[in-house]
């Protein structure tokens, strides 16, 4: 039996901003557990819903030196076993009394600081050896730093490897070399342009990639992406040296929860055979719930997605206009930057008719948006993985993307002449680029319907359940553990 942890700042059903809560949240769960221990350890967020939190158990707490910041600071362990899973809870109010996981760039770095350091004294507290610490995202960056220095020559760590997964690189944990001195008690050589230092200050992501034993991402072309400038985020050299230990594995999604064949939140159930049959009724069920009028001949696209400037909100900013004819309605689900949640506020105020802004989230809404809409639209500036356009390929709803990314990995650009490919694609960050690949599928939709419909049925008969991923993550544990 071989022991993994995974290390994350979010987890499905507990707590969740992104993507990475989904995927923390899944692919332990599809992890053989005949060769697998693998636990979960996230903070004890107040956030948490109390219907888990109330069931927490507690098991341990200890105190720890953290740099020149505390000579002793309390660290509480508590336990929850949800799903076949374990997980563990790292308590401390001081730091994870909040209503939201990240708050300003100086607390999150110096908590999260705190959570990577907590984890590592945890385990040989709880007797919990790890062959493999998976750490996630910049939030986690300093496990494998804290592990090389202050645990390099522990016995307890002696066999332990770490892996570094990057789910976005943009998002490093960058603050100034002084405070993490402070904070890490980390000596001064480990500031240097080789290390931690990133532009005269500190970034924790980095010393995560420099210091794992292995570097993962969530696709293989944004794998390849990141060793470029653009996508690079100021650490392509980095990750160029680093290229033989880097490799991306696509994520999947749960086909439990998202499975248009037993789904809960629609009236209608239906799969890759019956949909013509049921899905417009999803869709009207959807256009009345939304105050949008009632017809299954209108296009309905939909944009589910944190509103961030990643996401290509700016493209739809320049031709929403044109986007939103009299045939279409543009549905809008997530919140995020005030510009962007203002921006689509404002066109559903000008055009109701065409455009529905629902500046929060829900899950519910998000599955009869899925199931409901014809298209779902993502053209983002970069994209690691992407889940919006897995889950919409299995409700039959066709993804209409940019070429980057996981979005490049798993949306097949349709090809009229061959009647092949699951959705729409466009190469360049360019909003008119975007507009003619949105009227191409248009003409798709309303004038060719049978090749429309024949779209939808490829997506949703393609597999992006964890199966084929999960496989790939076992393989590399077990090469890297040897
Ligand atoms: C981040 C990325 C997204 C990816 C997710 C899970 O949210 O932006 O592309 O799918 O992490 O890996």
């Amino acid at each position: 039996m071989k022991n993994i942890l995974f290390v994350a700042s979010e987890c499905v059903p507990f707590i969740k901003t992104g993507g990475l809560a989904d995927v923390v949240g899944s692919l332990p769960k599809n992890i053989d557990k005949k060769h697998f221990d693998v636990r979960v350890i996230l903070p004890n967020y107040s956030a948490i819903p109390w219907e888990f939190r109330g069931q927490f158990k507690y098991v341990n707490h200890f105190y720890m030196e953290m740099g020149r910041r505390f000579d002793s600071v309390y660290v509480g362990i508590m336990e929850y076993n949800y799903d076949g899973i374990t997980y563990y809870f790292v308590d401390n109010e001081f730091y994870f009394n909040s209503e939201k996981p990240y708050g300003s760039p100086r607390w999150d770095v110096e908590k999260f600081t705190y959570f990577s350091k907590a984890v590592l004294a945890i385990l040989p507290v709880i007797g919990f050896r790890p062959d493999v610490i998976h750490c996630h995202d910049w939030q986690t960056g300093l496990v494998p730093v804290f592990l090389k220095t202050l645990y390099a020559g522990n016995e307890f760590y002696s066999r332990t490897k770490s892996i570094m997964t990057i789910h976005n690189l943009k998002y490093q944990g960058v603050w100034n070399i002084d405070t993490f001195k402070y904070l890490t008690g980390l000596p001064a050589d480990m500031f240097s342009p080789d290390k931690l230092e990133f532009k005269k200050d500190a970034s924790m992501l980095k010393g995560g990639l420099v210091y794992a034993d292995y570097i993962t991402t969530v696709s293989q072309t944004y794998a390849n992406e990141i060793q470029t400038e653009y996508y690079g985020e100021g650490l392509n050299g980095l990750l160029s040296a680093r290229h033989m230990d880097l490799r991306g594995i696509i994520n999947g999604i749960d086909y439990n929860c998202y499975n248009p064949a037993t789904e809960i939140n629609i009236g209608y159930k239906y799969n890759a055979d019956n949909f013509r049959d049921y899905k417009y009724k999803v869709k009207a069920d959807l256009q009345r719930e939304l105050g949008l009028p009632v017809d299954s001949g209108k296009f309905v696209i939909g944009l589910i997605s944190r509103l961030t400037d990643q996401k290509g909100l700016d493209l739809i900013r320049c031709v929403i206009e044109q986007i939103t004819d009299d045939n279409t309605q543009f549905v809008i689900l997530g919140t995020g930057d005030d510009r962007y949640e203002n921006m689509f506020k404002h066109y559903q105020w000008i055009k109701p008719m065409q455009v529905s802004a629902n500046i929060y989230f829900s899950e519910a809404l998000a599955h009869r948006i899925y199931a409901g809409s014809d298209a779902m639209l993502m053209p983002s500036m970069f994209e690691p993985c992407g889940l919006t356009q897995l889950i919409s390929m299995r409700y039959g709803s066709v993804p209409i993307v940019r070429e980057t990314g996981g979005l490049k990995d798993t949306v097949e650009p349709f090809n009229k002449f061959e009647n092949t490919g699951t959705g729409f694609s466009f190469t360049n960050y360019n909003a008119h680029e975007m507009l003619n690949i949105i009227n191409f599928a248009k003409d798709i939709f309303f004038n060719h319907r049978e090749q429309w419909n024949n779209i939808v049925e490829r997506g949703m008969k393609k597999d992006f359940s964890w199966k084929n991923s999960a496989g790939q993550y076992m393989g590399m544990y077990d090469w890297l553990i040897g």
